[in-house]
């Protein structure tokens, strides 16, 4: 950041005369000031600027730019010598920030003029002819989505990095009892491995959904220029395929002006979000020492400063917290596109920050959670005590008195209740009951009744396809490793295809 732009932010909004001056020369105002008889104001350089934001996007507007300057060659539009000189000081460009080199200064305002004028110390006015046949709608809106397009990869592969960590954990897990829960009260008896699993189809959704908004964006604006094209004789589907993008985008109006890509984006994390935000509060939930069903690592908990004890799950709490970030970013991105008149308007410049903070929340949310999905361990005894406990095989009962009399499933709802508040009222479960007892209510009774009144005989029983038997639950195991390996095949196809790469993360 050069001098003058440290105190430019520095700065407290000046006072209205030295606010309206604006005698300070402007690196910006070179390049569209031509009209302008006096310089912007300082403040007005402030509000204008994005170079903070948008500067995320320096690979993204390289590769634009060198594609757009290929193709501007390839038809004519401007010299070869000129197009040689561009593309070599675009490597320039592209090794300094790379490499942390690019001075980055708010007078400037955005990566794209940063780029343009750094091209023009560089190369002299050869640089003046990439803007040729292009604007900085296009270009901006052409950056945004080739970055989109990277960020939804790279959570596609972290996705598929926790899809595995519970992939591990749920085969480890298969046979282990726990009490299936619903209103948060012991109902049925699932293995812990079946209730991972509900994630790992969660997010499989997530992950569909996030390719699904991948694949509809990928389409190219560049070429729109401002708003209505260009009479140059540019081609479009050369740029498109040099970025990877599917085609060019059918309306110059709406290629400058669209952002429903960034909505939808942002709607898909904010699911995923959500998601991990529900398996977060299970995490609290089951590590509170009054469950004691699992242990989080030491990796992931912190202590507390003043109580010796304590073990939180911190990390945990932090995911549960992130819909606040993704939902905060959805609203500010929906809010700022509502009612836009067509085409590009500068409050499209405040798209970023919301897209990057979801983005950054969903990555260092995921990671968080693989870490601790990695790491966690489950005290099977306490889950196996607590799935046979609150009745859990009460509807196994029921079932066994469908099953073998032949009564009616109302009936026999009726009967166990009875059997229920028996049992709680003298203190003991289900199966601790006599046979006797058990007889004043179903006179038919024999021993094979305490059959299905365990735990572990309730579970698997439930082998319908999808249920918590672990058989079953070893063959849905089976068939989404299966399903993950196919994603994942795809995945890295996908991303040595993009013309950026992952190797520097966006
Ligand atoms: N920095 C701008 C943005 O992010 C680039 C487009 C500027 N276009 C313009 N007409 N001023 O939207």
């Amino acid at each position: 950041m050069s001098e003058a732009s440290r105190k430019a932010g520095e700065e407290k909004v000046p006072a209205k005369d030295e606010a309206t001056e604006g005698a300070r020369p402007s690196a910006g105002h070179d390049l569209w000031g031509g009209r302008f008889s006096a310089k912007p104001s300082q403040v007005m350089e402030r509000i204008n600027a994005s170079i903070d934001a948008d500067r995320r996007f320096a690979l993204e507007d390289i590769a634009g730019s060198r594609a757009h300057c290929r193709m501007l060659v390839t038809q004519g539009i401007i010299p070869e010598s000129d197009g040689a000189r561009i593309l070599e000081g675009l490597e320039t460009v592209e090794a300094e920030i790379r490499e942390g080199r690019m001075r980055f200064d708010p007078a400037l305002e955005d990566i794209h003029m940063h780029v343009e004028a750094r091209l023009h110390e560089l190369i002299g006015p050869a640089a003046g002819r990439l803007h040729t046949a292009r604007s900085r709608n296009d270009q901006v809106a052409t950056d945004f989505r080739l970055w989109c397009r990277r960020a939804l990869l790279k959570i596609e592969g972290d996705i598929a990095d926790l899809q595995r960590a519970l992939l591990t954990r749920a085969e480890e897990h298969a046979e282990t009892l726990m009490p299936g829960f619903t209103h948060l009260q012991v109902a049925q008896p699932v293995t812990f491995g079946h209730h991972l699993m509900a994630y790992f189809e969660m997010l499989a959704r997530d992950r569909g959904r996030i390719a699904d908004a991948r694949r509809r964006l990928n389409e190219s604006p560049l070429g729109a220029a401002a708003l209505a094209g260009t009479a140059f004789p540019i081609d479009r589907e050369a740029t498109a395929r040099a970025l990877g993008f599917a085609r060019p985008m059918a309306n110059s109006l709406d290629a400058v002006s669209a952002r429903d890509f960034a909505l939808e984006s942002v709607a898909a994390l904010d699911i995923l979000a959500l998601h991990l935000s529900r398996l977060a509060e299970e995490l609290v939930i089951w590590s509170s020492p009054a469950f004691g069903f699992v242990r989080i690592d030491d990796t992931f908990s912190t202590g507390s400063s003043i109580m010796p004890q304590k073990r939180n799950p911190d990390a945990a709490e932090l995911i549960r917290a992130k819909p606040g970030t993704t939902l905060g970013s959805y609203a500010r991105l929906h809010t700022m596109l509502k009612g836009l008149p067509l085409a590009y308007a500068k409050d499209l410049q405040e798209d970023k920050p919301p897209v990057f903070e979801a983005v950054d929340a969903v990555r260092l949310g995921l990671a968080a959670m693989t870490g601790m999905i990695a790491g966690l361990t489950a005290n099977e005894e306490r889950m196996a005590e607590m799935a046979g406990s609150g009745f859990s095989t009460a509807t196994d009962l029921a079932d066994w008195l469908v099953r073998q009399l032949a009564m009616p499933f109302r009936e026999a709802h009726h009967v166990v209740g009875r059997l229920v508040r028996h049992a709680e009222e003298s203190g003991r479960r289900l199966d601790e009951l006599t046979l006797d007892e058990i007889r004043a209510q179903v006179p038919e009774a024999d021993e094979s009744v305490f059959a299905v009144l365990s735990a572990r005989a309730s579970a698997e029983s439930r082998t319908s396809f999808g249920g918590t038997a672990p058989a079953q639950v070893r063959e849905r195991l089976a068939a989404a490793a299966e399903r993950l390996a196919g994603l994942d095949r795809a995945l890295k196809e996908e991303i040595a295809a993009d013309p950026i790469g992952l190797e520097t993360p966006p």
